[in-house]
């Protein structure tokens, strides 16, 4: 609280930042306006955050609770005309869109929105199948085509998945009702076109990029801004990283450092920057040693975990991309489980995808760098966020 006072009073003796204090949001638009990124800058979505500890209350306890599905960042589309409402996670590691809909009974169903293709005078059915298996979770459905509403902007003929079956637990305590995936065309189950494809072949973004600002905690103004890069969210410079693959928004890191050592991917390991996934994770055998070195333990939840009172000498963790240093101090990545526990939660996770070796760079590091995915030159761009 004190921080953000401080911050507030030293804003309003900035030249040209006294604007800011009137209305933030405002300013930074104008800001933008000046450069020229608001011209067909086609949505900006705020996200609800939805607390780990909310998370935790109504999960069960018995199996690892963080996953693959476990995002806290979502944000409202419409679908059809008129238009339906749906919250759905704007997910990096995925490229189909779907949503559940009055053709599913799962029990996922039964307390999410449902679309209603039948509602809809802009609908168009397919008889084509769609089955998407997530790192937990899987839905089946069938594909159609309709309009598909982002902050007043419409994508016209956008192919999308009506869930018919959202099979287990994962969907049916999700506070989201579906999933937007902002991946490569690659990888989009059944080959239908991914949202951000759309949006670009039909001219509604201005650059072939879209920026992620995922604020941290108790702050508000988390965004995904669709064909622009807001100034206001990073500071120094932005870094330009190729991808090693365009199927997810895959990178090589060189190294991962602890106190100057070495404390995995010794000889490079591959990552992906994914908005879809809470945490830091990597595969189970690489991940060993580097929780070790944290001196982590798993706690009843299935948490990697520390006493509390150790967190202020927990060491920062360096990842080494492209000749670069991403630190990540104790203050992104330990948690509170809640005010009277004395162990804290690492935001780290081991999870093995397919046999890819893959590590994810998830919520805990995209707080930390504005990341903007630039599809036009298959780039990431890094920038420390403010
Ligand atoms: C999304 O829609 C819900 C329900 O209408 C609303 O409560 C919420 O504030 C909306 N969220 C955003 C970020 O607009
Ligand atoms: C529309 O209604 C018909 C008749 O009830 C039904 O068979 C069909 O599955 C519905 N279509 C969708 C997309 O819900
Ligand atoms: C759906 O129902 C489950 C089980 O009753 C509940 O825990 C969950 O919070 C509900 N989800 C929503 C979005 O209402
Ligand atoms: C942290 O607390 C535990 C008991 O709650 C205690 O045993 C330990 O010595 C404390 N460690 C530090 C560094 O204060």
């Amino acid at each position: 609280m004190k921080v953000l006072v401080i911050l507030c009073a030293l804003a309003a003796f900035s030249e040209g930042l006294i604007r800011v204090g009137l209305d933030k949001k405002k300013s930074q638009k104008a800001l933008m306006k000046e450069y020229g990124l608001l011209d067909n800058v086609i949505a900006t979505s705020n996200y609800n955050r939805f607390t780990k500890y909310k998370g935790l209350s109504v999960q069960p306890t018995n199996e690892p609770l963080l996953n693959y599905m476990d995002a806290e960042y979502f944000g409202n589309i419409s679908i059809g005309t008129p238009p339906q409402e749906f919250t759905v996670i704007f997910d990096t590691g995925s490229s189909n869109l779907w949503v559940p809909s009055s053709l599913c009974s799962s029990p996922a169903c039964t307390n999410h929105s449902l679309f209603d293709g039948n509602q809809s005078s802009t609908f168009l059915s397919t008889n084509q199948n769609l089955a998407i298996q997530y790192g937990t979770g899987s839905m089946t459905g069938i594909l159609g085509y309709d309009v598909v509403t982002i902050t007043g902007i419409e994508v016209t003929n956008q192919e999308f998945g009506l869930s018919v079956t959202e099979p287990g637990d994962t969907f049916t305590y999700a506070p989201f009702d579906g999933i937007l995936g902002l991946a490569y065309p690659v990888i989009s189950s059944s080959g239908a076109t991914p949202v951000f494809d759309n949006m670009m072949d039909q001219g509604l973004v201005s650059e072939d990029l879209f920026s992620v600002y995922l604020s941290p905690d108790g702050k508000s103004g988390s965004e995904v801004l669709f064909g622009g890069i807001d100034t206001s969210h990073y500071t120094g410079n932005i870094n330009w990283i190729s991808l090693s693959s365009d199927t997810y928004w895959q990178i090589t890191v060189s190294s991962i450092t602890i106190n100057g050592n070495i404390a995995a991917c010794a000889d490079s390991c591959q990552a992906i920057v994914d908005t879809g996934t809470s945490f830091l994770t990597g595969p189970t055998d690489a991940l060993q040693n580097f929780l070790n070195v944290l001196g982590a333990t798993k706690d009843a939840h299935g948490y990697e975990s520390i006493m509390c009172n150790t967190t202020g000498q927990m060491p920062t963790i360096v990842f080494n991309i492209d000749g670069n240093e991403y630190p990540l101090p104790p203050s992104a990545y330990v948690f509170e489980q809640d005010p009277t526990s004395s162990t804290c939660y690492l935001g780290i996770e081991a999870m093995d995808i397919s046999s890819s070796e893959l590590w994810i760079l998830g919520d805990v590091f995209i707080r930390e760098y504005y990341s903007i995915f630039n599809r036009g030159q298959n780039m990431i761009g890094l920038a420390k966020s403010v």
